[in-house]
């Protein structure tokens, strides 16, 4: 459930009119709940907490400081995967010591800052990163702490370009290494490998490869114990999934309950790193219709947002409900097969490429110029995965919290974009 509500043929977040916020601060234009991040975030804090867990926000879905800090005040860890993303979390007053580092490809200079700052641990995705880890933490006369990324090698079942824990993806290591790389630890004095990680993929709508995981990486740690490893942190990842078009994911309590025989009574230090959860449907993209045009029998919307601001629909096909914001009536309540009577229309943006969709094919209203449409469930992977292509400035971020509304983020001028190449 979400905060964004359609009341009197308007729709609203919380208690504001997202018409009266577009027209105040123009289109495109990302708004956020603040109820929503807070309940979705609770939500997997609750579950997780019997087993021993915190949550690491994942930064990547959405990283605005003022979102981070309403986390950090909540209680919440982090998962960063740049230097870049740690910077943000002690920005925004997030606890390093409650936070974790991934990526598959660290920079030395990242990994000093992690040591520096200190993480609660980095999760390591190579000998050769442990190396370099244990050499650098020794420069410093430091000892990092470190879980070692596994890849379990089961099919999330998700789209292939966000699936990440199958042998032949470029994560982690597998089960051998693993076993080789534990019994070799000796060998990394200034490092404390005392935890596993695992993350098989993003938007798991299915229980049962997440709880196929955890079997094969608790039964992995459970044989490093009895074979004298000191092993505190198991790292599980993050992917748990969010609706879209339809009601498919299980909720985030059932990913949890799955795990829970595997846990129970080992005292493992449990974390989950989701990101999508948490932002997905607490976000929505604002976009006027600029003109709607019918050529070879197509009906074309064309929006001032396009694959700039929300790139998922050309990088993933994936679908975003797409509705007007003046509407007796919530799309929500309607399936895709109940709009009987409406015509179908591609909703595209003004950018140079024939992949610059928002959405295709989809049963809409008749709308005209002018008109405000929203794009549902874009909070996570949405601004923070937009770009200047076209020379076009990033649109700002709101974010409301019951009747207010604050800018999170300006609009970028043109100004902002031509700045570092005035060299
Ligand atoms: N932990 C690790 C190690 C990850 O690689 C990711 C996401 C997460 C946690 C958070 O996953 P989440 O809970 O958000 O599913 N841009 C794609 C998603 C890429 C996810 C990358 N890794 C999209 O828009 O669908």
């Amino acid at each position: 459930m979400d905060d964004f509500r359609y009341e009197n043929g308007t729709l609203k977040a919380e208690g504001v009119d997202l018409e009266e916020l577009a027209r105040a601060h123009g289109t495109p234009l990302y708004v956020y709940s603040a109820a929503t991040l807070l309940d979705h975030y609770r939500k997997v804090r609750d579950a997780f907490a019997p087993l021993g867990g915190w949550v690491a926000y994942s930064l990547k879905a959405c990283s605005n400081l003022s979102i981070l800090r309403l986390l950090a005040r909540e209680g919440a860890g982090f998962d960063v995967v740049s230097g870049g993303e740690l910077v943000r979390v002690r920005e925004a007053g997030g606890s390093p010591a409650r936070t974790v580092f991934a990526g598959v490809g660290k920079t030395d200079d990242e990994l000093e800052l992690a040591l520096a700052l200190g993480v609660h641990h980095l999760n390591v995705e190579s000998r050769e990163e442990l190396e370099r880890l244990d050499k650098l933490a020794g420069i410093h006369g430091l000892v990092a702490r470190a879980a070692l990324r596994i890849n379990p090698d089961v099919d999330p079942k998700t789209h292939r370009y966000i699936t990440t824990g199958k042998k032949e993806n470029k994560f982690g290591v597998d089960l051998a290494t693993a076993r080789e790389i534990f019994a070799e630890r000796s060998c990394f004095a200034h490092v404390d490998l005392k935890g596993v990680h695992m993350h098989i993929g993003s938007q798991l709508t299915e229980v049962a490869p997440f709880k196929e995981a955890v079997e094969r990486v608790v039964a992995f740690a459970d044989d490093q114990r009895r074979a004298g490893v000191d092993l505190s942190w198991l790292n599980l990842g993050g992917g748990f999934g969010i609706w879209y078009s339809d009601r498919a994911a299980r909720p985030v309590l059932e990913f949890a309950q799955a795990a829970a025989p595997f846990l129970e009574g080992k005292r493992y230090e449990v974390i989950v790193e989701p990101g999508r959860f948490v932002a997905g449907n607490a976000g929505v993209l604002l976009a006027r219709v600029i003109d709607v045009k019918r050529t070879a029998g197509r009906r074309f919307v064309i929006v001032d947002a396009g694959m700039t601001e929300l790139i998922r629909p050309s990088l993933y096909k994936s679908y975003h409900r797409v509705w007007p914001v003046r509407s007796s009536e919530d799309p929500r309540a309607l399936g895709e097969s109940e709009k009987p009577g409406l015509e179908l229309a591609d909703v595209v943006g003004p950018i140079c490429e024939s992949t610059d969709f928002l959405a295709l094919d989809r049963s809409l209203p008749e709308v005209a110029r002018g008109d405000l449409l929203c794009i549902f469930s874009a909070g996570a992977y949405g601004f923070s995965m937009s770009s200047n292509y076209n020379t076009r400035p990033r649109p700002p971020e709101v974010l409301v919290e019951g009747e207010r509304a604050r800018v999170i983020r300006r609009r970028e001028t043109v100004e902002d974009l031509l700045g570092p190449e005035r060299v």
